[in-house]
């Protein structure tokens, strides 16, 4: 499985094991930058929000908390936006990069391509659990058709979610709908 260098923030509590699939997820965003031929400017953007998205993985809690303004009651969802404020007051300005990193776990109708790119590699990277052989064709089809393929990820994982008898959060259901109201 390849795996990329990444530049976690000073601040990062994230276990070597999740290292690993940060790096897997930086691996996947590279290759689709170049095939997808974005400037450097754009996939510096894409690589930030890599190193930043699950940057407080490992930490407490309490911690997250303090941090996050909004985390749906679910604590394993509390590391997005606990991220996003973190690197926000570090200095972090990029609208785009801090609402990849905040609804990461979840889906959000206002992304730009950062956002996109994000959600695409981190549920997409190979060494994923539930990893099986449509997600390596949909890793091939990403630089010739983001939006399919945002469509068929986020059918997978709406499609899981009820499966399970969650509940939707009113951001997937945004989501979800933007992406087949648009098409
Ligand atoms: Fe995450
Ligand atoms: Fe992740």
């Amino acid at each position: 499985m390849k795996s990329a260098p990444v530049d976690f923030p000073s601040w990062a509590q994230i276990s070597p094991k999740r290292q690993g699939h940060v790096r897997r997820v930086a691996a996947l965003a590279t290759e689709w930058a170049g095939q997808m031929g974005v400037s450097r400017q754009e996939r510096e953007r894409w690589l930030r929000a890599v190193a930043l998205h699950d940057a407080l993985k490992s930490a407490p809690k309490r911690e997250l908390r303090a941090l996050a303004e909004n985390s749906w009651g679910v604590d394993a969802l509390l590391h997005g936006p606990a991220a996003a404020m973190r690197a926000e007051e570090e200095g972090e300005t990029d609208r785009g990069v801090l609402d990849a990193v905040r609804y990461h776990s979840v889906g959000y109708a206002g992304w730009d391509l950062v956002g996109r790119i994000l959600y695409l590699a981190d549920f997409l990277e190979p060494g994923r659990s539930f990893h099986s052989p449509d997600h390596d064709s949909l890793i091939l089809r990403v630089p010739n058709d983001v939006d399919a393929v945002l469509r068929d990820v986020a059918k997978e994982r709406v499609s899981g979610t009820i499966a399970l008898g969650k509940p939707l959060l009113p951001e997937v259901v945004g989501f979800w709908n933007s992406l087949v109201l648009t098409s």
